[in-house]
């Protein structure tokens, strides 16, 4: 297939454009470069031994959107692009439901004018909200998120299965990531997180590397095993694999539109990965437990079997690996991929 990947030069969307090119699909990439850089697509390049065409600008334009359309041959979409900080999204709310809904909008009509009925879109396991028992299983009912970015992935998937529910033949995955985590195995792509990480693993790495003096560990005192959160971690080129598997899967797909979950199955602590991470530098790293981060919950994690059963898919990468890799990113690179084109 020729797969438009929209935001293919971000973190999940690079990998997978790899895991696409093993797999012997084509690519075209559509990033507006705003939380990427433009560096990253010579190093898939050179990794995969392809020209891949890269068109810079921003979806929202529905015009440019479906001139695209126009332009490439294009069989079906994998739909990453989107903002995704939590924390900005609650003091920029009219900036995030803009962003994730109206990129999502102009690519819904362009398929709709070119016919492409495949699509996989990149939701998140934020859509559970706070009350769905655990492990999550994909039929809860109750979507709901604690952010506005989360809120962009539960109305999404509404307007997902709305549409593909309205035109015959589409067939659209919905994939919901747990917590990505770790680099492509060469250490030339990884995370690469603009101004101050968020989340924990490149947070931990950039302690390692010396551009953040220690980890705070947010909240010691939650009812797990030894105090801090639990969460889903999973390697980032197994969930790639998975964009792959469910892109395959789509014409076999019985309903227009199924929400997988991305995850191992299995939860790991803040301090665990931690201790693993410190492994993989082989040597200690500074760190302080400090108060809870509002709005965390204290453990959650997938229950991968409807991926397992009707996807042939499961994450088979360690916690080791993911820290193994993630440090071979960071070391190898240490300011993330470079200024330039
Ligand atoms: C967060 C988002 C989620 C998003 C996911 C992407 C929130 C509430 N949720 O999940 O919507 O899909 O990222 O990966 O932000 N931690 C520390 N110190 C740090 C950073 C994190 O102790 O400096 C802890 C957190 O308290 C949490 C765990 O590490 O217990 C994982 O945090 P993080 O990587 O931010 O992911 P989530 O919060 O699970």
């Amino acid at each position: 297939m020729r797969v438009l990947v929209s935001g293919g030069a971000g973190y999940i969307g690079s990998h997978t454009v790899l895991a696409l090119i093993e797999a012997g699909h084509s690519v075209v990439v559509v990033d507006d470069f705003s939380n990427s850089k433009p560096t990253v697509v010579a190093r898939l390049e050179s990794l995969s031994g392809q020209h891949i065409p890269v068109h810079a600008f921003d979806l929202a334009d529905i015009d440019k959107t479906t001139q695209l359309f126009s332009i490439e041959e294009i069989d079906a979409v994998i739909h990453f692009a989107g903002f995704k900080a939590v924390g900005e999204s609650v003091s920029k709310p009219l900036e995030y439901y803009q962003n994730n809904l109206g990129s999502t909008f102009s690519l819904l009509h362009a398929m709709r004018r070119h016919e492409v009925k495949k699509l996989v879109f990149s939701s998140s396991a934020t859509v559970y909200g706070d009350n769905a028992p655990v492990p999550y299983p994909e039929d809860y009912e109750h979507l709901a998120a604690a952010s506005p970015y989360g809120r962009t992935k539960v109305m999404i998937e509404h307007v997902l299965s709305d549409v593909a529910h309205a035109t015959p033949g589409q067939r659209i995955a919905l994939l919901r990531y747990f917590n990505p985590v770790g680099a492509h195995p060469s250490g030339e792509i990884g995370e690469d997180p603009q101004g101050i990480p968020n989340n924990l693993m490149p947070f931990v790495a950039q302690v390692a590397i010396g551009r953040r003096e220690k980890l705070e560990v947010f909240g010691g005192d939650y009812p797990t095993a030894d105090g801090t959160c639990e969460r889903d971690y999973i390697h980032v080129q197994d969930l790639a694999a998975g964009h792959v598997a469910a892109l395959e899967h789509l014409d076999t797909m019985s309903e227009p539109v199924r929400a997988f979950n991305l995850g191992t199955g299995t939860g790991t602590s803040v301090m665990e990965l931690f201790r693993a991470f410190e492994k993989a530098v082989g040597r200690e790293l500074p760190y302080e437990v400090v108060g809870r981060r509002p709005g965390d919950l204290p453990a959650y994690w997938a229950d991968p079997s409807r991926a397992r059963d009707e996807l042939g898919w499961t994450a088979t990468r360690t916690i080791e690996d993911m820290c193994a890799d993630t440090w071979r990113w960071q070391s190898a690179n240490p300011q993330g991929f470079p200024d330039g084109s």
